[in-house]
């Protein structure tokens, strides 16, 4: 698996949001993209998941142009969890709304083997317990680790996660952080992650881009583009980076 985006031009309208973006997300790799409210990080995500085209430049997955693949194809290799979806709509009760992550693998019907997935996805997202529950009456942090796990049931090559730790509490965060941790090495796959807390960001991803109206300001291995520089250049605000503990830990003052 190797999803390679390079120079990205996008605009809504006139106004571009995005400015010669790329990026390289490899197997077992976590990748974060980082940068203030409206600097482009959403439609960077929509666009690599092929629901919003570039203007310009490429984006491929193991070297196919991904606005090429058919809509099926796609969803077999890229599965994407967007931010704060709204679940009045959805009116199946969750073990269903998971079994949904195999529509792209199955022809006709779900199978005993896509229920086991299923399962074992909600498993690791920990909501077993809601297998019966209508969907629509889940709290936002629930809902989030359910389409989480529907995300894990789908199998893809590349995970897309649009803040997934914004609605959770403390134990959820690192939880789910840890799980997508632990699938992208065990299924050598790969994620990209919007994550807004730099911490957390930090102690997950592997490497992070700096995304600052619409432009790359620094990319790389976390540690060396989660600097008080950067930090204060991009966000405007000062931070240390707290070494005396096991693992660099960012601090905001
Ligand atoms: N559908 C749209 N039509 C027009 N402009 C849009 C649309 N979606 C986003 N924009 C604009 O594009 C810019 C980038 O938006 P985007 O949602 O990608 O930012 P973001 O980095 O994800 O921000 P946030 O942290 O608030 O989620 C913003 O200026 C926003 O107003
Ligand atoms: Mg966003």
């Amino acid at each position: 698996m190797q999803l390679r985006m390079e120079g990205v031009e996008f605009s809504y309208g006139s106004d571009p949001v995005l400015r010669n973006v790329g990026m390289e997300l490899h197997p077992s790799e976590i990748l974060g993209i980082l940068g203030p409210n409206g600097s482009g990080k959403t439609t960077m995500v929509r666009c690599i998941n092929g629901i919003l085209s570039p203007q310009q430049g490429s984006i491929t997955l193991d070297a196919k142009e991904i606005r090429s693949l058919p809509r099926p194809d796609v969803a077999k290799n890229i599965s994407y969890v967007p931010h704060n979806s709204s679940n009045d709509t959805i009116t199946p009760n969750v073990f269903e709304v998971v079994l949904m992550g195999r529509r792209p693998h199955v022809t006709w019907e779900f199978g005993e083997r896509d229920r086991e997935i299923a399962w074992n996805a909600m498993e690791e997202m920990d909501v077993k317990k809601f297998a019966a529950t209508d969907f629509s009456k889940l709290s936002s942090g629930q809902a989030q680790r359910v389409l989480i796990a529907r995300a894990i049931a789908q199998e893809a090559k590349v995970l897309l996660l649009d803040e997934p730790t914004s609605n959770l509490d403390v134990k959820y965060q690192i939880d789910v952080m840890e799980t997508i941790h632990n699938i992208v090495h065990r299924r050598k796959i790969g994620a990209c992650a919007i994550v807004h807390d730099l911490d957390l960001a930090m102690r997950f991803c592997d490497k992070v881009i700096l995304l600052q109206s619409g432009r790359i300001v620094a990319a790389g291995p976390t540690r060396m583009v989660l600097t008080p520089e950067n930090i204060k250049r991009v966000y405007e605000v000062n931070a240390v980076i707290d070494e005396s503990y096991l693992r660099p830990r960012v601090l905001i003052l």
